[in-house]
């Protein structure tokens, strides 16, 4: 595995690649891998040539009062954990390459189908910040695909919105959340929980599953569903921003006579947010018989 940093270095080795018609994979990160991460990478060199795995932490993503500084960086950790997997490239470009007019006068892509609701309420400009990243990313690297994890689910949203709409030539393939044995799904955040926080932490995952159970029963009063939810958050001392049922490809209010779901939730714990989601995927025709 080479790293590079240079993004003439990087096109070179690209545009021979596919001059040999490999197929190329980016698995954009902002490090500080965990198993998820290297689900993506499988995932990616399951379905490529080539893979390149990026390593940069964006600032346009976090907010004023949120973790940017604190945030892990842990690349060392990082590129021997890479270097033990089918990657070709960890890419590591700089902020003066990533933001050359700067972040303040430099373009922004956004999104606004998928702001004004769930995690962009509590983010503002967190999901403009991925999506003008998650371009230039594109713009530098030109893969044929990319993965990201179903975690983030609407981020995964925002990047294939982002993609139709501004007729880019890259799949975008989702990955299945990789979760600790009790149903936490991993995240680069869960390393600032206590001990006592991550044994509660699972219960985000556990209430939304019960959910996901209740509607694939046949239950739709998802107002009452969502707040019970909330509540359970609470007697465990979580402070919730959202649970939510939303149509899985758009994630606007589900609609009578839908039959796929998926159920959202974030919640706090002490200072960290954390976010997951359970799919409820039944067919027509065993939802409306
Ligand atoms: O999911 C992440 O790690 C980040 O949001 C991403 C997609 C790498 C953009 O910075």
């Amino acid at each position: 595995m080479e790293r590079i940093t240079a993004l003439d270095t990087l096109r070179r080795r690209v545009a021979d690649w596919k001059g040999s018609g490999d197929v190329v994979a980016l698995v954009p990160t902002m490090g500080n891998l965990h198993h998820g991460h290297l689900r993506l990478v499988e995932e990616a060199a399951a379905l490529a040539d080539r893979v390149i795995v990026s390593v940069f932490v964006n600032p346009t993503q976090f907010g004023p009062d949120e973790d940017f500084a604190a945030y892990p960086r842990t690349l060392e950790a990082d590129r021997r954990a890479l270097a033990r997997m089918p990657v070709d490239i960890l890419f590591t470009p700089g902020a003066e390459t990533v933001y050359p007019e700067g972040t303040a006068q430099g373009t922004r892509v956004q999104v606004p189908a998928l702001e004004g609701m769930l995690c962009a309420l509590a983010r503002p400009g967190h999901f403009s910040g991925v999506a003008t990243v998650v371009a230039k990313l594109f713009n530098m690297v030109g893969p044929d695909l990319a993965t990201f994890g179903r975690k983030d689910y609407q981020q995964l949203l925002v990047v294939r919105h982002m993609v139709r709409d501004l007729c880019m030539r890259v799949r975008i393939v989702g990955v299945e959340t990789v979760r600790d044995a009790d149903g936490l799904a991993l995240s680069s955040r869960n390393g600032y929980l206590s001990p006592e926080q991550r044994r509660v932490a699972p219960r985000l995952n556990a209430v939304l599953r019960e959910i996901a159970g209740e509607l694939a029963a046949g239950r739709r009063d998802f107002a009452a569903l969502e707040e019970r939810a909330q509540g359970e958050l609470r007697d465990v001392g979580m402070d919730p921003d959202y649970v939510s049922i939303r149509r899985p490809e758009d994630l606007q209010r589900p609609m009578s006579g839908d039959c796929d779901f998926v159920v959202l939730g974030a919640a706090r714990l002490g200072p960290t947010r954390l976010i997951d989601n359970v799919a409820v995927e039944q067919g027509t025709d065993t939802c409306r018989t």
